[in-house]
């Protein structure tokens, strides 16, 4: 308990002034840690405009949208703006051969024609407060980090459960500084979330996959949504008599722009970075994990692309997966040369020295913790390999998913406690579950992808780690010749098509259907995911304890060895505040790129044949007209994007990129190729973010797409 106040002192005692702007900072500890450099930097408003539980503040307006997405609310009508890569899942299965909003673009004119969306919800944070006295009462550091975790999650869960959480309110308990802070959170979350325009593709995502992860980027990515409550203003599902959402905040926005050097937050819900791991760690990731994938999904991409340009349906069909295929694959490309290009390795190696002697003279507790932590990192770089491999070739493929998901089908025909009358809905549900799965389902690109994934499968050194049984059939029976096996899969299966599978799902019944487990796609996939679940996963999971065990006892003593200043927090997908300013950058010698682009860019990069770059005679007319109503720069040009040095990751898409007043001005949805290494090691002299000027997006509504009713909701500041 002593240590534990201590530590607590510690992480509060550290609150001296910061310098780095680099992080990713938690809004209750503004006040204490920030504001004061936040407004050295040139912001204008307090703390608490930011972040107050008894007032309306900011952080009202900022929503956790969807799966890891943010967006932030901009009307007193619940009218919510995020990515158009956030909204595009929800755009996408809207989409039909004859509504192709995708390619069109979609917007309601009322709110009768907006578009609801099972499975869509938005999570707006209530209160945070620091919990870790409370969460860590009892534990000892003799303890076992077993012994630890029991305790912790049962403390947590009392906290938890006396705030009496439900479906509509969420009531988290979170670890920071892996496992050296704890703070609860509580949020209301919204299930009426509906679509109320996106533009067409080749606004929101103009250069497309080209144009991905890179400056200078031309792309309008933005959506629209609006969250409905019921007639107490309250959380609820869907129904068709909700009402608008009435926010206690929304933001206002700003159409005066920025110059270089300006000020400005991001205020969204980062997911996941890892600043704080240890060079061997980097280097595995980068080395062996990162060239892996990008060589599998490399092929994968290629299968897509192929089918897709020659065919409008699949193109419908692939688009949202192809783009999530592509954005790690890039993303993962750039790490690599970032982390190389920094020479990150080594300067991680030579704090680690400086760090173990620093604890040799008079910290001895992290005396040997560098030296232990490589130790298991060895030992462990086999299963985490194993693991990539299982997700990579076995969970990322259509068709071993979706048939394995009829485990629990014939789970529950075997299950003594269930009801017939139970089986008989599953049944029913999944049957109608493959129109959902087949309206995206394209069996050649299937089969090709499933190929790819089995050679994969097949050439892992399963050295030490039980091979799964059709790897063997792939050796004994055909030879090694993993295409032939694949083709007898898709060539038995009653998964290759939704008429087979739906015909074959008609005539069964709880007695029959454990036959299904005998087709040789369930086979293949019960095998991928057993031995995922049965070799992989334990053996994984007792690593991870040590690991989070010697991450904890690191991240604390990078702490104290940092003492001159506060470190941040790792990204966990909780709210957040980056801040910086808007600036230019140098990617390479001699080469320097302009922190703003502007319309005629798009233009330049305008080419009718390829999809990504063709630009609508409409924007066109615009642009030549000049007709950029309010929405045009003093300048006289009409600005696309901008870039800053705010520190971002994954899940800050969408996100509002706010300026000195805490005014809309940018939506943030990537950052530049040479600085997608940020997520292992931020630089600020490689690494932006890149935000979406909120002129443009408002110009897309109003000019372009004559949905002006919606900025008439929206307060502008002068
Ligand atoms: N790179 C951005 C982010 O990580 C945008 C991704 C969506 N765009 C795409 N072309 N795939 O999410
Ligand atoms: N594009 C990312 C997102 O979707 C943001 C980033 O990684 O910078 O959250």
């Amino acid at each position: 308990m002593k240590k534990t106040y201590l530590l607590l002192f510690i992480i509060v005692g550290l609150f001296q002034q910061t310098s780095a702007k680099e992080g990713m900072w938690i809004p209750y500890l503004l006040e204490k840690i920030n504001a004061s450099d936040m407004q050295a930097m040139g912001m204008r408003i307090t703390a608490e405009d930011i972040y107050n539980v008894n007032q309306p503040s900011l952080k009202d307006a900022i929503v956790f949208f969807g799966r890891g997405c943010t967006g932030e609310i901009v009307s007193d009508k619940g009218l919510l703006l995020t990515n158009h890569h956030c909204g595009y899942g929800q755009i996408q299965k809207h989409s039909t051969i004859d509504h192709d909003y995708l390619t069109d673009g979609f917007w309601a004119m009322n709110m009768a024609e907006e578009l609801k969306n099972p499975n869509l919800s938005a999570r707006i944070l209530t209160s945070m407060s620091d919990v870790t006295a409370e969460v860590l009462d009892g534990i000892t550091d003799a303890m076992s980090q077993n012994e630890r975790n029991d305790i912790i999650s049962e403390n947590a869960k009392k906290i938890i459960e006396d705030l009496e959480p439900t479906k509509f309110h969420r009531v988290d308990v979170r670890a920071f500084y892996n496992g050296n802070q704890y703070i609860l959170m509580e949020y209301n979350v919204f299930f009426d979330v509906r679509l109320v325009g996106a533009p067409p593709s080749n606004i929101g995502k103009f250069g497309g996959d080209t144009d991905n992860w890179m400056w200078p980027r031309h792309t309008g990515d933005f959506s629209v949504f609006r969250i409905y409550a019921n007639a107490e203003n309250k959380a609820c599902e869907i129904a068709d008599n909700n009402i608008p959402y009435k926010p206690k905040q929304h933001l206002k926005i700003s159409l005066n722009g920025y110059k270089e050097g300006d000020f400005t937050f991001i205020f969204g819900y980062p997911g996941r970075t890892q600043e704080y791991i240890p060079a061997r760690q980097v280097e595995y990731i980068t080395q062996t994990m990162n060239p892996f994938k990008i060589d599998l999904r490399r092929k994968k991409l290629d299968i897509m692309s192929n089918a897709m340009n020659n065919d409008k349906k699949i193109r419908i069909q692939y688009s949202a997966k192809y783009a999530g295929v592509a954005n790690g694959w890039k993303k993962w490309i750039g790490e690599n040369t970032g982390i190389k290009g920094n020479n990150a390795i080594a300067e991680k190696q030579e704090m680690e020295s400086s760090f173990t002697e620093w604890a040799n003279d008079g910290h001895k507790e992290y005396a040997t913790v560098i030296e232990e932590y490589n130790k298991l990192i060895e030992e462990k770089i086999p299963y985490e390999m194993a693991y990539t491999y299982f997700i990579e070739a076995g969970y990322y493929q259509d068709l071993i998913k979706y048939s394995y998901s009829y485990t629990a089908l014939i789970n529950t025909a075997a299950d003594m406690d269930a009801t017939d009358e139970e089986f008989n809905q599953k049944l029913q549900a999944f049957i109608s579950s493959t129109d959902r799965f087949y309206k995206d389902f394209n069996i050649d690109v299937d089969l090709a992808i499933f190929k790819e994934t089995v050679r994969a499968f097949h050439s892992f050194p399963y050295e030490g780690i039980s091979t799964p049984k059709f790897v063997e059939t792939i050796n004994t029976k055909y030879n090694g010749n993993t295409d032939k096996y694949a083709e007898y899969v898709y060539s038995k299966s009653v998964f290759t098509s939704k008429e087979k599978l739906v015909k074959y799902l008609n005539k069964t019944n709880r007695k029959k259907i454990s036959k299904l487990s005998k087709d040789p796609m369930y086979n293949h996939s019960f095998d991928a995911y057993a031995t995922y679940i049965n070799n992989i996963s334990p053996v994984l999971s007792s690593f991870t304890n040590k690991t989070d065990s010697l991450q904890r006892i690191y991240m604390k003593g990078l702490i104290e060895f940092n003492s001159d200043k506060t470190l941040a927090a790792d990204a966990n997908s909780t709210l957040r505040i980056a801040y910086g300013k808007v600036q230019a950058f140098n990617p390479r010698d001699a080469v320097k790129y302009n922190y703003f682009t502007t319309l005629k860019g798009i233009m330049q990069k305008e080419d009718p044949d390829i999809y990504d770059y063709v630009v609508m005679p409409k924007l066109k007319a615009l642009y030549n007209e000049r007709d950029f109503g309010k929405y045009g720069d003093t300048d006289g040009s009409m600005h696309v994007c901008f870039i800053a040095s705010n520190h971002t990751t994954g899940g800050n898409s969408g996100s509002p990129a706010l300026n000195a007043n805490g005014d809309l001005i940018g939506i943030n949805f990537d950052r530049n190729w040479e600085g997608t290494m940020s997520d292992l090691n931020y630089d600020i002299s490689r690494c932006r973010n890149i935000m979406l000027d909120i002129r443009y997006c408002l110009f897309i509504i109003d000019k372009y797409a004559g949905a002006g009713h919606l900025v008439e909701e929206m307060t502008f500041v002068e």
